[in-house]
């Protein structure tokens, strides 16, 4: 009774300083717009890119004059808090209203410490992980100056076609929104005023990740029970979280460009979802909509504006129509004030107002950024993002004596393609090679290397990953044949060869969608003949997609995937290598065996002609020539332990309303080492108003055992498990049986059936 009175004392007080902050901030806002003129609320909604990370053709102009104008809201694409202090300067001491501005960059995974791509790290299905590289990319990336990141990337994809599966969580919408979340506390931090947190950016609302054919930027064409069922959920979650900013999409939903789409910005996000934050476009959004066939820059601008967006990214079709609408009445004053409101109140609640420097201290960068401890923090967590693909005869882990070891390919002595997508501030200079890293760990094994390839000799594709003539990928002097002689010479040497291949680090992320998704030819022919040896090869893979690995599947002894690991790259490798760290990564994407088979994803739709495993037989769903099965299902990840589940016991089979289930395993570490498994509940719900998918991912949790330990696992279920939207988009359970299945990848599950009412 005691408790209960506190317990609700300190609500009544939290919710009492809540309303008189927001009161607060309302007179302090109401005040400010009170003098401002129509231009200088215009000047709020626009932000300009200066730097040298444009991400797309337009670069902003004549940032100066407009800065002194109080044209500009924020500014990204820099972080430098030298040159951002005196633009700060300029902005809260030679401006009419001293309004303080926004400093954006994409810390997408990390700052200058960088950790593993998303897609990497959400193999970690550890949210304690991802929220701490957040928190340090935060504490990172606000000691360099800035105050909002363009992340979390929330985009579900189904499709490895597209690039940007890489910044994103995988296809399942379960765990997307708790990483999501995970990833929105941990750059947000438990007050948004301090000078450590920034403020977090949804992104890209919505439905990005659904681009046709996988081909960026392309157009999206999905049912409202597919978006509400399995792409909204993780920016709900992201929103949910208190996320501030969100960022629309290229893409169409439902024929509109997310950026005019007011059914989208507002009836959803606001209406519905209760975001109370700011919207700002992607790149250019808003003038792009003219080539989606919406009209002139006018036309589009007032169309965004209506729809719901606050601030205009690089298009500056805000800035310089807005006005002109507003005389012609085709949008209102109110319109204005209400996206400039939301802009204010976002630097309001950043604590820009009470000292527009808090992030600001040129001191910071030297003591808090690429510190020992954030390196070991990388490292770590690199080392759990890995996934073990297949490990025969346990040739993993390496022994660190009395082996001769070859690390063969384009990746092995390599620091550029350490890092992967999307670093700004990262120097892939600073990143540890495979090489360092083997050498680093001391082996008293004899450690050998060669190049053996090139990572691709396609001239006009190399092209295409230099972009703005950065020399990214080139071609040795040294021809590809001595290469290759050299490379097959050093591993007739060893007893056991290490290829290290895969992609570099620009074949994936934005505009980087391929069309084959296998290694590419000049690699896969050195490991055809590194094969060809007859001794094991274990493969090393770096990626930013699942590939098409089929071949490398029957012809390795061991594979590794290790994504684009991030700074200490090859310490983590190493780390997992020779068995200081018992890999326990598993996929958050399908692997398909071939581009003809995508999108290929676990929680797919029954068919009314289930396919029966073999693909010949005649009108079931399945294709000539491929069986339907990936090669490595969603969920998949061995260990160097193995485990064995018992079968799932079920506290009660027949439930009714609102009661709670309890549905255990027995996991045993069946191996001869201490490891961790993600244990993984789905649920299937074979009777319902629609169609249902065959199973859907509910929880999971990380057991850690050591050798011969046996654990029961539980999972409380209760009817929120059982939820999804129906055919007129209302959220809720539907009576029956459902299937709970518990097992340790998407296709190995244990089932148990219960029946529940209402
Ligand atoms: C990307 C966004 C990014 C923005 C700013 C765009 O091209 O789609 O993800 O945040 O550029 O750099």
């Amino acid at each position: 009774m005691k408790q209960t009175c506190t317990f609700l004392l300190l609500l009544f007080l939290a919710t009492y300083q809540l309303n008189a902050q927001d009161a607060k901030m309302k007179t302090f806002i109401d005040g400010l717009m009170k003098k401002m003129t129509t231009e200088e609320k215009i000047g709020q909604l626009n932000l300009v890119v200066s730097g040298y990370v444009p991400t797309g053709a337009v670069m902003s102009e004549g940032v100066e004059p407009k800065l002194k104008n109080g044209q500009i809201g924020g500014m990204f694409g820099f972080h430098d808090p030298t040159r951002m202090k005196q633009i700060q300067k300029v902005a809260v001491e030679n401006t009419r209203l001293k309004i303080p501005l926004f400093f954006g960059l994409d810390v997408i995974h990390g700052h200058k410490t960088i950790f593993p791509i998303p897609l990497g790290l959400s193999c970690t299905w550890d949210m304690g992980l991802v929220e701490k590289s957040a928190r340090i990319a935060a504490q990172e990336a606000t000691a360099e100056g800035l105050n909002w990141a363009f992340s979390p990337m929330v985009d579900i994809a189904r499709d490895p076609r597209w690039g940007r599966i890489s910044e994103g969580s995988g296809e399942d919408p379960y765990l997307g929104s708790q990483i999501a979340k995970a990833m929105v506390k941990g750059y947000q931090g438990d007050d948004l005023t301090k000078n450590n947190s920034m403020m977090a950016c949804v992104k890209h609302f919505a439905l990005y990740g659904a681009a046709e054919a996988g081909r960026d930027y392309n157009t999206v064409d999905m049912s409202r029970s597919t978006m509400y069922n399995y792409y909204l959920p993780p920016y709900k979650a992201a929103v949910d979280a208190g996320a501030g900013s969100v960022m629309t999409s290229f893409n169409v939903v439902d024929e509109i460009p997310a950026s005019a789409n007011r059914w989208l910005l507002t009836d959803l996000l606001r209406n519905q979802w209760g975001f109370k934050g700011f919207v700002v476009t992607d790149y250019t959004a808003v003038m792009e909509m003219s080539l989606h066939g919406l009209g002139d820059l006018q036309q589009v601008s007032t169309l965004a504006l209506k729809a719901g967006v606050d601030m205009d990214m690089v298009s500056e079709g805000f800035l310089n129509t807005l006005k002109k609408s507003l005389d012609e009445k085709k949008i209102t004053m109110a319109e204005i004030d209400l996206a400039c409101r939301r802009i204010l109140e976002a630097k309001w609640k950043m604590g820009l107002f009470d000292d527009p420097y808090r992030r600001l201290d040129e001191s910071r960068p030297a003591k808090e950024t690429m510190t020992p401890e954030n390196r070991k923090a990388s490292r770590e967590i690199a080392a759990r993002s890995f996934v073990l693909l297949k490990n025969d005869n346990q040739i993993l882990p390496l022994k660190k004596s009395g082996q001769t070891l070859a690390f063969i390919g384009p990746f092995a002595d390599n620091h550029r393609d350490m890092l992967g997508t999307w670093v700004i501030a990262g120097e892939w200079e600073k990143s540890v090679s495979v090489m360092e890293g083997v050498k680093n760990a001391s082996p008293q094994s004899i450690i050998l290397s060669a190049k053996g390839s090139n990572i691709t000799e396609d001239t006009s594709f190399i092209h295409r990953l230099n972009f703005y003539g950065q020399k990214m990928v080139a071609i040795d002097p040294i021809s590809p044949e001595t290469l290759m002689r050299t490379a097959l010479e050093t591993a007739n040497k060893a007893d056991i060869i290490v290829a290290v291949l895969g992609e570099s680090q620009s074949m994936s992320g934005e505009s980087s969608s391929r069309t084959d998704i296998g290694i590419p030819k000049e690699q896969r022919r050195l490991l055809e003949e590194l094969v060809k040896t007859g001794k094991p090869v274990v493969l090393v893979l770096f990626t930013g997609r699942p590939l098409t690995l089929e071949w490398e599947q029957e012809h390795c002894a061991a594979i590794l995937n290790v994504w684009a690991p991030g700074t200490e790259a090859g310490n983590a490798i190493a780390d997992v290598l020779f068995g200081d760290v018992n890999p326990g990564g598993k996929l958050t994407t399908t692997f398909p065996r071939s581009v003809g088979q995508i999108p290929l994803y676990y929680n797919h739709k029954p068919t009314g002609r289930p396919y029966n495993g073999e693909y010949q037989t005649k009108f079931l769903t399945n294709y000539l020539d491929s069986p339907n099965e990936p090669v490595y299902p969603f969920g998949y990840g061995l260990s160097y332990t193995t485990f064995s589940y018992g079968d799932v016991k079920l506290s009660k089979t027949n439930l009714k309303g609102n009661e709670t289930l309890t549905a255990s395993v027995t996991l045993t570490n069946t191996g001869k080492m201490a490891g961790e498994e993600t244990v993984q509940l789905y649920i299937h719900d074979p009777v319902a108003s629609i169609s249902r998918p065959v199973k859907e991912l509910k929880g999971f949790q990380k057991i850690m055992l050591k050798a011969g330990e046996r654990r029961e696992v539980s999972f409380r279920i209760s009817t929120e498990e059982l939820k999804f939207y129906n055919k007129d988009l209302k959220y809720d359970w539907e009576p029956g049986d459902f299937d709970i299945m518990i097992g340790g990848d998407s296709e190995a599950v244990k089932i148990a059936r219960v029946n529940w009412v209402k």
